[in-house]
């Protein structure tokens, strides 16, 4: 038996890595200049997790939470150069899906299988023509395992913890760095020590480290994996 999905002619660039590594900002970029979708997989995870918070579903109740995610409906829509919006069971999520409490609620749902696998076929189905950005921990490794294209970003957590810190207080929200580099420690452990699809670089790819670089530079190196065609 395999769930592998069948293979598709719609070209996929998948970009895994963990949070803060510049996913979401690369991945929008390229999907632009590609003119490709672009699936955030991490916020059909927040998503889940803030129902479930409206819910009053307790984190540690696993069922509840399959239930939950199979009764959350998640919709992006397009902004004009912006993050796209979420809307999660028709309410506009898209600025409580970026709290540290909608990541760690994400982080710690990601871990049940269950979830993990109610999960799989919404994702495949972004894949549609001309072709497909998928960001995400798993995208090479388990949802889209036959994408041509496969990229792993990185960067230390200082600089990660940095990068939040500025994003975040940049919207008004009250944090320390301290703080925040605690977070992400903690967050990468569960990640990548997590039984099922743990964080880790699928077999062939690229791996490119951010650290110090500006978001142009590694938009480039995404962009000068796939064939000139693809780029608009
Ligand atoms: O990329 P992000 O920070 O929005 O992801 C939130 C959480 O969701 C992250 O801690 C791990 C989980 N996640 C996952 O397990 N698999 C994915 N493909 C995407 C996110």
């Amino acid at each position: 038996m395999t769930d592998l999905p069948p293979t598709s002619d719609v070209p996929v660039l998948t970009i895994d890595g963990p949070s803060g590594s510049g996913k979401g900002t690369i991945s929008r970029e390229v999907a632009a200049r590609t003119g490709w979708h672009y699936l955030d997989s991490g916020a059909l995870y927040r998503a889940v997790g803030v129902a479930a918070g409206w819910a009053n579903v307790d984190l540690s109740d696993a069922s509840a939470l399959v239930r939950c995610t199979f009764d959350t409906r998640v919709r992006f829509q397009d902004t004009p150069g912006g993050e796209p919006r979420v809307l999660v069971n028709d309410v506009d999520a898209t600025t409580e899906l970026r709290t540290e409490t909608a990541g760690a609620a994400a982080s710690a749902i990601a871990a049940i299988p269950e979830v993990r696998e109610a999960l799989k076929d919404r994702q495949r189905a972004f894949r549609r023509p001309p072709g497909l950005v998928a960001d995400g921990r798993d995208m090479g490794t388990v949802i889209f395992p036959d994408a041509p294209y496969k990229v792993f970003l990185t960067a230390s957590a200082a600089e990660r913890a940095e990068r939040r810190y500025k994003q975040l207080s940049g919207k008004g929200v009250s944090v320390t760095l301290d703080g925040l580099l605690r977070e992400i420690l903690a967050r990468d452990a569960r990640d990548a020590n997590r039984e099922v699809a743990p964080l880790r670089p699928a077999e062939g790819a690229v791996l490119i480290d951010t650290t110090g670089l500006g978001i142009d530079t590694v938009v480039e190196r995404v962009l000068a994996l796939l064939p000139a065609r693809y780029i608009a």
